[in-house]
């Protein structure tokens, strides 16, 4: 037994922060490729997921705004790709309910993403949203009956759950109704490191700044974060194997290949024997050329909040229109009463 469901690509990003370069070459610019491949391509600002951790209020409004700013500013377009944030569509939150009750504690527990959030803390203390966290993010993707979910390395443990949860509902109510997810992790920056740890992986809530580029940075910051990245004192090698064990080194030339969509082969190719002296500047002036004009323009929507409201309402009515009559007829499914008013 096997329906077919429409391709339609959905893919969120916490407003939890400003977004990162990790953000920006691991999610945001292939979000712009697959709009631009001419499927349905709805984006959404997860801001029921921001507040699994203490959000101050007026923070989360305004990094929604600019969150949304740099997804337009990125060349996402608000009329061929639907955007909005979450917490407009209640459909997210109620199908997260329905869930929570499909997935297994268990399942939940063994999310790396849980652990490492948790390590080192009292789990105990943590919000009971946090845990369920991937529970919700199943019900973002399977509210839409989304096929396929681009994101980066670190959420593909939350994708295999998203699958586990639609062929447990499928079986346990025996339909057919949620399609198996696939996911979408390509390129040569599915996992941006840290500037300062090239085993930690870029991060908005990494408490120093210097460890990632921000899509706000001037240029005068990006070269000076990228001069200060740490690196080792070799010259680049000729093949990749040579960067084996040289993380922060390999970080560096898969930033470069993905800003400049090149493989890190062919980076390589022009800089092996060359020192970081050479590379660190070709590589800030390479990304002070693709991010400036994705700064310059963010900053031009945000002095226009009223605008970019106004944009993601239009995107949650459209989200909204898809979604009903999927909720809907998974609300039926499980037996609940629907009584039109
Ligand atoms: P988040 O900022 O955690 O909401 O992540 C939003 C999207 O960006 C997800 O698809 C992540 O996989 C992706 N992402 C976040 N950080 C990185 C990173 N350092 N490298 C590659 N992709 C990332
Ligand atoms: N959990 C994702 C992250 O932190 C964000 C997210 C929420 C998401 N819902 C989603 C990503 C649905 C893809 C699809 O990166």
């Amino acid at each position: 037994m096997s329906t077919s469901f429409t391709p339609r690509i959905f893919s969120g990003i916490q407003p939890s922060g400003g977004l990162t370069l990790g953000n920006y070459l691991g999610a945001l610019k292939r979000f712009v490729q697959k709009q631009d491949e001419g499927i349905e391509t709805i984006y959404c600002l997860v801001d029921l997921h921001a507040i699994t951790v203490w959000q101050d209020p007026e923070r989360l409004r305004h990094q929604t705004r600019e969150a949304a700013a740099g997804f337009i500013a990125a060349g996402i377009d608000p009329k061929r790709s639907i955007l909005f944030n979450q917490s407009q569509v209640p459909g997210h939150a109620q199908l997260a309910w329905i869930f929570n009750c499909v997935a297994r504690m268990g399942w939940m527990g063994r999310m790396t993403q849980w652990k490492d959030k948790t390590a080192g803390k009292n789990a105990e203390a943590e919000s009971l949203g946090l845990f369920a966290y991937p529970s919700l993010m199943a019900a973002d993707i399977l509210l839409y009956h989304a096929t396929h979910v681009p994101v980066g390395e670190d959420q593909k443990q939350h994708l295999e759950l998203t699958r586990d949860i639609a062929i447990k509902f499928n079986h346990d109510y025996k339909v057919d109704f949620f399609p198996i997810t696939e996911p979408v992790i390509e390129g040569a920056a599915t996992r941006v490191m840290s500037l300062r740890d090239g085993s930690k992986k870029m991060s908005k809530s990494d408490p120093s700044d210097q460890s990632r580029i921000n899509l706000t940075d001037d240029a005068d910051t990006i070269a000076q974060k990228f001069r200060k990245a740490r690196t080792d004192a070799e010259p680049l090698p000729e093949t990749l194997a040579g960067l084996k064990d040289r993380p922060e080194a390999r970080n560096l030339v898969n930033i470069y290949a993905a800003l400049a969509d090149m493989s890190p082969e062919a980076v390589l190719a022009d800089y092996a024997g060359k020192g970081f002296g050479a590379f660190k500047p070709a590589l800030a002036d390479l990304a002070v050329a693709k991010l400036s004009p994705i700064t310059a323009e963010m900053s031009r929507l945000m002095a226009d909040p009223a605008e970019i409201d106004r944009t993601l309402g239009e995107g949650a009515d459209r989200a909204d229109a898809i979604a009903q009559p999927i909720l809907a007829r998974a609300m039926e499914i499980t037996g609940m009463i629907r009584s039109r008013r």
